[in-house]
């Protein structure tokens, strides 16, 4: 039988910063359903990459001080970056496309040039308005409260000489593409998209800039970038070769594929792309699918808002599979989902340590314990099986379809639902069966117990079979366990009860999902991401904004001396200042009152030479009057204040003057 092709792509990422663990939702998501239509014996083409042109990776790698190219090289292959992000995850991309990528450049001029050839690209004006963080063109009409729609951010005012895009002669066929088909899903999705954007008409689309530089050149029109939209959907094509020599995958009968995209890029995905394909007369993708956000506190994580949750950190925590595990169990793909790490860890201790851990550990530990690791031959069958046998046996059997059915409509969240009933049906048939005092009476009991244990062992391997495409490393382990060889691993075989040999070498392993104590876990997520965020910090802050000028003459008349510190202590009640018995050189006393406490004990500090200003008016603190200041430096190293007293060694006698 030919495999059918199956093409799946995930939205390429801008490198503008670290990915959080909205991102990897989306990646896990279409790599289970890229590990899943392998499984089923397709053949699988899985591309993910990054978006690196447009104005905000400028203006970042300016921040920065370095150029554009060397600021997404940091973020894609940096250390923890986006590849090693996806490595650590699992993730069984085939392909890695950056719209940096020569081919990639090439393909989207030639697409350019074609769209213009065809008479869907002319040259106008640009009036509007620009979100800077999306990458966004609005309408005032669009805007809403006249900030983005989309992040709610200001816009700013654009207008410049700019190619456009005939979107709007596309607009009949785009309708008929949402409404009457079922290329995007969810179907809200389609409501939305019509609602919003054809019902109010399709204007056409600005797309090229000249404002900034950091984009594919239009190489008939240099000074024009083509807008980074154009530029991004198409890497979908330009990764299968269309437009360059790098692939010849085009025409291959990969295309057209499969988008899964988040909520916010849907626009782009079923209006835009389709009628860019339109207009090259290629076919439009099969489907769209538009999942929803991770929400933090109720709002969008953002890597410009800072309140992300480090995909590494949590991966590092709790375990690359039961991270996997959670996202695809916890959220209805489709609709958006609370984060939160209590969530997490409950999730993996109910579904992963208690209902699937327990009854690979029990199985696997009674079949050491009473069989000595392997089961009689003639297990498999029992003459008069009891209810809750016929039960569990009908239910592990129909799981590969009903999982199936969730499966092909996006439905994972339900597929793992169906998973999860059979192991619960299997820990409740060890409850009916009690083993343990089966095992009383060996003689009498042992095939009994024999076929019970055979029972939990093929609901257990059909099962893992179904959850190879979540958690494929902790499946394997699984296997291991219970003794499944490979031809007891395949699709096929998940639909056919009582494949696993009746004497299987069944290993108690190491436990595949431990428990997680809830306090602790979280005192130390706190305490890794505290650490991650002092270490992201600039090493050294010096404060950058100079004083107002002061003039030459004002200056002088600040009367700075070295003074010696002859006592020292600590001011009662207060937890800062310091107060300093000093001698300046007048043969009296001067008493000083310092808050610098955080940074010194009072002992270390007396006969160190210091520098005060002598002559400001006397200041009352804490009851206590102080005449004078010492003078110190401060700067901010990882995220904490640092104060130096400036000291000058001893060659400097009590009183002499600084100028
Ligand atoms: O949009 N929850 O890139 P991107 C769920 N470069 N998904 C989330 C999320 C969250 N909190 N935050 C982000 C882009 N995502 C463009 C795509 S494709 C031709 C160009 C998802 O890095 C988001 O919805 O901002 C999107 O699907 C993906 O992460 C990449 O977002
Ligand atoms: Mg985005």
């Amino acid at each position: 039988m030919e495999k059918k092709k199956f093409y799946v792509t995930t939205p390429i990422y801008y490198p503008s910063d670290k990915l959080h663990i909205g991102h990897t939702y989306c990646t896990v998501a279409t790599d289970t359903l890229a590990r899943y239509h392998r499984l089923t014996g397709d053949d699988v083409m899985f591309l993910t990459g990054t978006d690196e042109h447009g104005q905000k990776i400028e203006e970042k790698a300016k921040e920065a001080g370095i150029t554009p190219q060397e600021f997404v090289d940091r973020i894609v292959d940096g250390p923890r970056g986006v590849r090693d992000l996806w490595k650590l995850m699992n993730i069984s991309n085939d392909r890695f496309i950056r719209t940096t990528d020569d081919y990639h450049v090439q393909s989207i001029q030639y697409i350019f040039r074609k769209m213009y050839d065809n008479g869907d690209i002319y040259k106008g004006t640009y009036k509007g308005k620009y979100c800077t963080p999306c990458e966004s063109f609005w309408t005032e009409s669009q805007l809403k409260d006249g900030c983005c729609p989309d992040c709610g951010r200001p816009v700013k005012d654009a207008e410049e000489e700019a190619y456009f895009f005939r979107l709007s002669k596309y607009a009949d066929r785009i309708r008929d593409l949402l409404e009457n088909t079922d290329f995007l899903q969810p179907r809200s999705r389609v409501h939305e998209m019509v609602r919003n954007f054809i019902d109010p008409g399709l204007e056409d689309l600005c797309v090229s800039r000249t404002s900034f530089s950091w984009g594919v050149p239009v190489d008939f029109d240099p000074g024009h970038v083509v807008y980074v939209w154009v530029d991004a959907l198409s890497n979908y094509i330009t990764a299968l070769g269309y437009g360059n020599d790098r692939y010849d995958d085009y025409d291959k009968g990969w295309w057209p594929g499969i988008n899964i995209v988040g909520k916010e890029i849907v626009r782009f995905h079923s209006i835009i792309w389709p009628a860019m394909l339109m207009s090259l007369g290629e076919p439009v993708p099969k489907k769209c699918f538009g999942h929803g956000w991770l929400l933090l506190d109720g709002g969008k994580m953002s890597k410009s808002k800072g309140n992300v949750v480090d995909p590494y950190i949590l991966a590092e925590q709790f375990g690359v599979d039961a991270l996997r595990f959670f996202l695809m169990r916890t959220f209805p793909f489709g609709s958006d989902g609370n984060f939160s790490n209590e969530l997490l860890i409950q999730t993996i201790n109910t579904d992963l340590a208690n209902d699937l851990g327990n009854l690979v550990s029990r199985t696997t530990a009674m079949v050491g314990k009473y069989f000595g690791g392997q089961l009689p031959g003639g297990c498999r069958s029992w003459e008069a099986p009891e209810e809750y046998d016929r039960d569990l046996t009908a239910m592990a059997s129909g799981l590969r379809d009903a999982y199936e059915a969730q499966m092909e409509v996006f439905a994972p969240h339900k597929a793992l639902e169906e998973v999860f009933k059979v192991i619960q049906r299997a820990n409740k048939y060890i409850d009916e069966n009690a083993p343990w005092t089966l095992a009383k009476d060996m003689e009498a009991n042992g095939p009994r117990l024999a076929h019970v244990l055979y029972n939990l062992l093929e609901s257990t391997r059909i099962c893992g079979i179904l959850l190879t495409p979540f958690m494929p490393e902790s499946m394997e382990k699984l296997f291991v366990q219970i003794g499944a060889p490979a031809d007891c691993q395949t699709w096929d075989s998940a639909a056919v009860w009582g494949r696993l040999p009746e004497t299987a070498a069944v290993t108690k392993g190491e436990n595949l999902f431990p428990r997680i104590d809830m306090d602790k876990a979280l005192e130390e997520l706190e305490a890794l991401e505290a650490a991650a965020k002092k270490a992201a910090l600039p090493a050294i802050e010096i404060e950058p904004q100079l004083e107002e000028q002061v003039d030459f003459d004002t200056f002088c008349k600040s009367d700075f001396r070295a003074v010696k510190v002859k006592a020292c202590e600590a001011v009662k009640k207060s937890a800062k200042l310091l107060k300093f018995t000093l001698d300046d050189g007048t043969g009296m006393d001067r008493q000083i009152l310092s808050g610098v406490h955080a940074w010194y004990e009072p002992e270390e500090l007396v006969g160190k030479t210091l520098i005060a200003i002598v002559n400001l008016p006397p200041r009352k603190m804490m009851g206590l009057e102080s005449n004078g200041m010492l003078i110190s430096a401060v700067h901010t190293a990882q995220g904490e204040e640092k104060l130096n007293l400036i000291m000058v060694d001893d060659a400097i006698p009590a009183g002499a003057k600084l100028c």
